[in-house]
């Protein structure tokens, strides 16, 4: 029983290296990263960018709000999948208050727009809780 296993490694060896011969130089495959770029540089700075957002609030704006019906946030236990998970988004406090003021992206958001039924401060809360609770930097 030890001869057909020798046999097989000796075959796949030489199939590796005749594999790699063929080829030639290899050449870097382009991996595609999901959901962990955050849009946030080309978001616009909107008046909550301006304040300083405090995540305990934010903690109960978030549920108020209803963004876990949509989002999975981990710090929520909200375990929406309408919007992108915000644990892997991990995006910028420029990006949260945008994205909650404006809602989504002209070309076919479905995100709703905040800044009727939110402050400008309860917008800057809930986007330092969305940045502090996945490990980011709020203002
Ligand atoms: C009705 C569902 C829904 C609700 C409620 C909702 N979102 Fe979203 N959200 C989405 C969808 C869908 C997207 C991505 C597509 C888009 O832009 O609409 C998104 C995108 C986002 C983004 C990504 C922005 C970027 O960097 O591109 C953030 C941050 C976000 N939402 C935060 C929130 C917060 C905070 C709340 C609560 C105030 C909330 N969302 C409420 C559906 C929702």
């Amino acid at each position: 029983m030890r001869r057909p296993g020798f046999i097989a490694a000796t075959l796949l060896g030489a199939l590796v290296l005749a594999g790699c011969g063929a080829q030639g130089v290899a050449s870097p495959t382009p991996k595609t990263v999901v959901g962990t770029v955050a849009s946030g540089p080309t978001l616009p700075v909107v008046p909550a960018f301006h304040l300083k957002g405090d995540a305990t609030k934010g903690n109960s704006v978030f549920g108020s709000a209803g963004c876990g019906s949509c989002h999975t946030l981990a710090a929520a236990h909200s375990t929406g999948t309408v919007g992108p998970n915000l644990d892997s988004l991990k995006p910028d406090y420029r990006a949260v208050t945008a994205q909650v003021t404006n809602g989504g992206a002209p070309s076919g958001g479905t995100m709703p727009a905040f800044k009727s039924t939110l402050s400008t401060q309860q917008i800057a809360d809930v986007a330092a809780y969305v940045v502090k609770s996945t490990g980011g930097q709020a203002p």
